[in-house]
């Protein structure tokens, strides 16, 4: 089977990375679904998408879908939608996610920390969990978790959204392991800074120090995110699972 036939869900699709994920698996030929808690954008984003190479339209190959993906029932629900609509599942690109709280842990309001380990972990859990069956059922799967270098290296005052991408690299190395005999392969990607909306929701001061860092001095782009997802979410990504993929501008070295 090549991607010609093969449907994606990417959560978080109304998003910078999403987005852009979305476009470059449709434009590989993948029929997708644009997972995302805002239903409308998820819709004018699927109804934006280019044409699909291999169908030659976008009609009948995008999908916007709104979910909430903390929610196992909206999950679950969400799920159903797009295997009524596709017919099946091959890949899923955990994308949704925010960078919750920004400040020190001693002043850290416990319901923002919990909120952003729940957007940005949870959801990963649950997505994941619930693609797992379907993937099998299709003979293949390709599951890729947006993590951070903040869950390699820690950012400081974002000790939740780091310690939940932290959890991100764990879970996928886990999960990885786990279906190494399956034909489902697992990765993340572990993107330093990304020019995208989210970056609005950063101090001034917490992103000027995380663009110093990186070598190239630049941010990256969505697209360069969406070029190395899709390596990850195709068929020459075989033996690799449970792996993290650095997309830092040479920052990471480890
Ligand atoms: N932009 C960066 O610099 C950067 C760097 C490292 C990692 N990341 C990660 O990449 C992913 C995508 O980031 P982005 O820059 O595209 O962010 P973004 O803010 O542009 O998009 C995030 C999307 O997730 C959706 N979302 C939020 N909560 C949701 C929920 N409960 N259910 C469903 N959808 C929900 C939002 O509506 C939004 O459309 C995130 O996981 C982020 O942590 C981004």
């Amino acid at each position: 089977m090549n991607a010609q036939s093969r449907v994606a869900i990417v959560t978080g699709g109304a998003g910078g990375i999403g987005r852009a994920i979305a476009a470059r698996l449709q434009h590989d030929g993948h029929r997708v679904a644009l997972w995302d808690l805002d239903g409308d954008a998820a819709a004018q984003a699927a109804a934006a998408l280019p044409r699909s190479i291999s169908a030659g339209t976008s009609e009948g190959t995008s999908l916007g879908v709104r979910v909430d993906v903390t929610d196992e029932a909206s999950v679950a629900s969400a799920l159903r939608a797009t295997l009524a609509h596709f017919g099946a599942l091959h890949v899923l690109v955990n994308s949704a996610g925010a960078t919750g709280p920004v400040a020190n842990v001693a002043d850290c309001d416990l319901a923002a920390w919990q909120r952003c380990i729940d957007v940005n972990l949870r959801s990963v859990f649950l997505c994941s969990r619930a693609a797992v069956q379907p993937m099998l059922e299709a003979g293949f799967g390709r599951i890729v978790n947006l993590a951070s270098i903040a869950g390699k290296e820690g950012n400081p005052q974002m000790s939740a959204y780091s310690a939940a991408k932290a959890g991100v690299i764990a879970f996928t190395k886990s999960m990885g392991k786990e279906l190494a005999l399956t034909p489902v392969r697992v990765n993340c990607i572990a993107p330093a800074v990304i020019e995208t909306p989210l970056l609005a929701q950063m101090t001034r001061d917490a992103l000027a120090a995380s663009l110093a860092k990186i070598p190239m001095q630049r941010a990256g782009t969505a697209e360069e995110a969406a070029n190395l997802v899709a390596w990850l979410a195709g068929d020459q990504c075989s033996f690799s699972s449970g792996a993290t993929f650095d997309l830092s501008g040479g920052r990471a070295t480890y």
